[in-house]
């Protein structure tokens, strides 16, 4: 959470890191900050609330300067407020400070400096950090040197980037734990540091993630990178593949919007590069796994959060069925409050966009230690979970701006129909270019096509929206590899049109939510044309028979659902171990038009971030 600019350069910083916040926005949006150095002294402008406050501010207070860093918070330590706002600055304002993490032993650091006689004037734990810099600069430490004592007195993760106007040609980031990522892009003569990726592709697609423990300083034509030992460290540029036109909203009327027309493009992507159609091969080279592991494999445990352990929990279905391997799937904040059994011959794969999510990557931590072989499903390229894991599996959505995630659900879904391929294929179950393996490829090949007909057909689901966007309270049905669809769409209502929704087994239906169900309550059954289709029918009737209002989603051609339900939303047939990938858009799409008809703020829901670097 919490999103971080940094630049130093020819350019003007203020529209450079105004406009690198703006695609950060998504961390964090309870109040934003800028600070640039201007004539020799550092010059600051925040606001309160969304990063627009901040922009309308900063042309009343016009700021000028080569060198600057900016912020979008999202609130932990300190109600949301103009004066908790980042960029925190010194007292002698000399040094100022962004911060994306919490100092968890800031109490006894703040009360030290306190009776060190300096006055606070935030609320926030940050507030201690440009203290102590400073503190570390007044006993004559250069800024890297102050910074790095500095920051080993905190406790807890943080990423921080530090101005000094005392040297006004460097700036200095810091990555400690997993409180968010600190990529730093390299330019032709300028220098760029943010949270995310999207906050400065359009500048260098040239990039260094700083690991845990690590610092850098960065001046415009160099940089320098060491552990916070001082121990000097070669790191890898990475070159990112993303267009930088796809991290723009482009004609959309919302990010999310945008996110779920991609899926189509998305997925073809995901598939692209892994199957060889010719041969009738899934390749995965950095699963980094070889034929006698995959022989050996016993036990899957998928841990995530959110969106992503939803996919997880499809996955289970895909993963079992190709692969006849058991799936196990945990969220990321509960997998290590128990004492997980694993053993070398389990692999656990987290699925995570961001690749930053704090509780998964505990999760890996914890099977790291536990000798379990790692694994990660990510969007973001060089991310946390993608280098601790042993291996890896891209989704290929490219950024994912829209805080409730769309395309990274889809396209992570593919990943793990490809994992189950390609295990098949090690453990001997599937043949390479046999009828099997042929019939799965070939569903692969036209998932795309599917997926681009149900896009076509928005039009309709808003129509629907318009009559069901005044409910309150939203049932959502589904069963076998579908339930986890259920669970997703009432996610998605929930989270950005606030709508109470719940997704629930259809079969326990009558165990419970049944007893809710009256002339006010929509159910949104999944009813397409498959094993449990008579099941799920029966479920229909019986939230019929209560009052409800029913709407399914159906497959093309069928009338019997037509006759029972209140409203059908169709999609074409399609294989039941990739339906979910189906039947989950029109889900997407209703819960996008709902809260657009309620006038919620969809790209920025309340209260949530896209990614989430606090436990
Ligand atoms: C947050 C986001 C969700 C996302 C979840 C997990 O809650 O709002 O959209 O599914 O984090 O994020 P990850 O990046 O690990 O997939």
């Amino acid at each position: 959470m919490c999103g971080i600019v940094g630049y130093i350069g020819p350019q003007d910083a203020t529209p450079l890191i105004l406009n690198g916040l703006q695609r950060l926005e998504y961390r964090g949006y309870d109040s934003a900050g800028i600070a640039v150095l201007q004539k020799g002294e550092i010059a600051i402008r925040r606001d309160v609330g969304k990063l627009n406050n901040l922009m309308q501010l900063v042309q009343q207070e016009p700021l000028n300067g080569r060198i600057g860093i900016g912020h979008t918070r999202w609130a932990t330590h300190g109600q949301p407020s103009s004066r908790n706002a980042h960029p925190h600055i010194s007292a002698n304002g000399r040094t100022v400070v962004v911060h994306n993490g919490i100092v968890e032993n800031f109490r006894a650091l703040r009360d030290e400096l306190e009776a060190e006689g300096v006055r606070f004037q935030s609320d926030t734990d940050t507030e201690v950090i440009v203290h102590l810099v400073q503190r570390e600069i007044s006993c004559g430490k250069n800024v890297t040197e102050a910074t790095q004592a500095a920051v080993k007195l905190l406790r807890g993760a943080h990423a921080i980037v530090v101005l000094s106007a005392d040297e006004p040609d460097r700036l200095v980031a810091v990555r400690i734990g997993n409180a968010g990522g600190v990529a730093l892009g390299i330019g032709e003569g300028e220098m760029f540091i943010a949270s995310d990726i999207p906050a400065i592709l359009e500048h260098t697609r040239r990039m260094i993630f700083l690991e845990s423990r690590q610092m850098a300083t960065l001046t415009r034509d160099a940089y320098h990178i060491q552990t916070l030992d001082g121990e000097p460290v070669d790191a890898e540029v990475h070159t990112i593949s993303w267009d930088p036109v796809s991290a723009a909203r482009g004609e959309y009327r919302h990010f999310m919007q945008k996110e779920i027309q991609e899926q189509a493009r998305s997925l073809t992507d995901t598939i692209r590069g892994r199957v060889d159609f010719q041969r009738g091969v899934v390749t995965l080279p950095d699963l980094t796994l070889t034929p006698d592991e995959a022989k050996r494999l016993k036990r899957i445990v998928t841990v995530a959060c959110g969106t992503s352990a939803y996919s997880g929990l499809v996955g289970k279905f895909i993963i079992e069925e190709i692969a006849r391997i058991p799936v196990e799937v945990d969220y990321g904040s509960e997998y290590r409050y128990r004492d997980p059994i694993i053993d070398e011959d389990c692999a656990v794969l987290a699925i995570t966009q961001s690749g930053e999510t704090v509780d998964t990557l505990a999760a890996m931590e914890e099977a790291r230690d536990k000798g379990a072989k790692l694994w990660s499903i990510v969007n973001a390229v060089g991310s946390q979970a993608m280098r601790v894991s042993d291996g890896f599996v891209t989704m290929q959505a490219g950024p994912e701006i829209g805080v409730a995630s769309t395309k990274a659900f889809t396209t992570s879904i593919a990943d793990q129909y490809l994992i189950a391929l390609y295990l098949a294929q090690q453990r001997g179950l599937l043949t390479p270019d046999g009828p099997d393996m042929c019939a799965h490829i070939d569903d692969l090949a036209h998932l795309p096509d599917l997926v681009g007909t149900v896009l076509g057909r928005e039009q309709a689901i808003e129509d629907l929206a318009a009559e069901l966007y005044q409910y309150t309270n939203f049932l959502y049905l589904g069963r076998g590899i579908n339930y986890p669809i259920a669970l997703e769409g009432a996610l998605k209502l929930k989270e950005i049109s606030y709508i109470h929704a719940e997704g629930y087994p259809a079969g326990e239906m009558k165990h419970g939510p049944i007893a809710l169900i009256d002339e006010h309550m929509p159910v949104l059954a999944i009813c397409l044309r498959d094993a449990v289709y008579d099941k799920m029918l029966s479920q229909v009737e019986q939230a019929k028979s209560r009052g409800g209002i029913v709407i399914a989603v159906a497959t093309d051609g069928d009338t019997r659902i037509a006759e029972k339900a209140d409203h059908v939303i169709y999609v074409p047939d399609c294989p039941p171990l990739l339906s979910p990938i189906v039947s989950v858009i029109p889900l997407q799409m209703l819960a996008y038009h709902i809260a657009v008809w309620r006038g919620a703020d969809v790209d920025q829901p309340r209260n949530l971030a896209k990614s989430v670097t606090v436990e």
